[in-house]
């Protein structure tokens, strides 16, 4: 019997990983998972309740309890509660709550899917280190502070653009100095510099990487 094809894509914020994690599931017909979304929840379900994101315990307690109704909440792209998010993404047992999710959605995608797609920071290196495809998708600090601070803008959230790359220099430097799980590219990633590349470019190189790494692990063609 064929396993599930997992793809893992990781990288830092704004780099294009979440649209192309999308695009690829719905290309391939694989089911997709946020898990940045979940970090984002917990956060937010802190914020609401007036709990500190720095408290663990707190942290946990939310976790355990998340109300997966604010996935869909207007809230949850604000950065504000992706600030929060990389502060809750610190605390391990939070980690270690939504992992036992995470992985049995890799492993059992909803609906029978052949493969899942699951974009973060520690997919390739601590959620599915099996994963038969990891990408690490990547672009300058520049680069990225500049997409969100349009995806900002056509939110109708005021920012300077220096503002916003202040804070993805924070953001970045804090998930990548945590003691859990940190932000780095899997060894085996393939890494995908979206720099100078627009969406489709970047779409067509990561479907490229999909199908090499396919090919050359024996896997069913795509
Ligand atoms: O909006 P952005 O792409 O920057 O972040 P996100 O993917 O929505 O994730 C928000 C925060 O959750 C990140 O800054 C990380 O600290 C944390 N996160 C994580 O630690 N591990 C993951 N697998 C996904 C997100």
């Amino acid at each position: 019997m064929n396993r599930t094809v997992i793809i893992a894509i990781d990288g830092p914020g704004a780099s294009g990983k979440g649209t192309l994690a999308r695009r690829l599931a719905a290309h391939l017909g694989y089911a997709y998972l946020d898990t940045g979304a979940m970090y984002r929840a917990v956060a937010l379900q802190m914020l609401q309740a007036g709990a500190d994101p720095a408290d663990a315990q707190a942290a946990l307690v939310a976790a355990q309890n998340l109300d997966t109704r604010l996935i869909d909440d207007r809230q949850l792209r604000t950065d504000r509660v992706g600030e929060a998010a990389s502060r809750v993404a610190a605390h391990e047992d939070v980690r270690q709550a939504l992992m036992v999710f995470q992985r049995s959605f890799a492993t059992n995608p909803p609906g029978k899917s052949p493969g899942a797609v699951l974009d973060g920071r520690d997919i390739g290196t601590v959620i599915c280190p099996d994963a038969q495809v990891k990408l690490f998708v990547t672009a300058s600090p520049e680069a990225r502070a500049h997409r969100r601070y349009t995806e900002l803008g056509a939110r109708g959230e005021a920012a300077s653009e220096a503002k916003v790359l202040a804070e993805l220099q924070v953001r970045d430097a804090r998930d990548q100095t945590r003691s859990v799980a940190p932000l780095r590219a899997a060894p085996d990633a393939v890494i995908l510099d979206t720099t100078d590349m627009a969406i489709d470019a970047a779409f067509a190189a990561a479907l490229s990487a999909v199908a090499g790494k396919i090919a050359s692990n024996g896997e069913p063609d795509l």
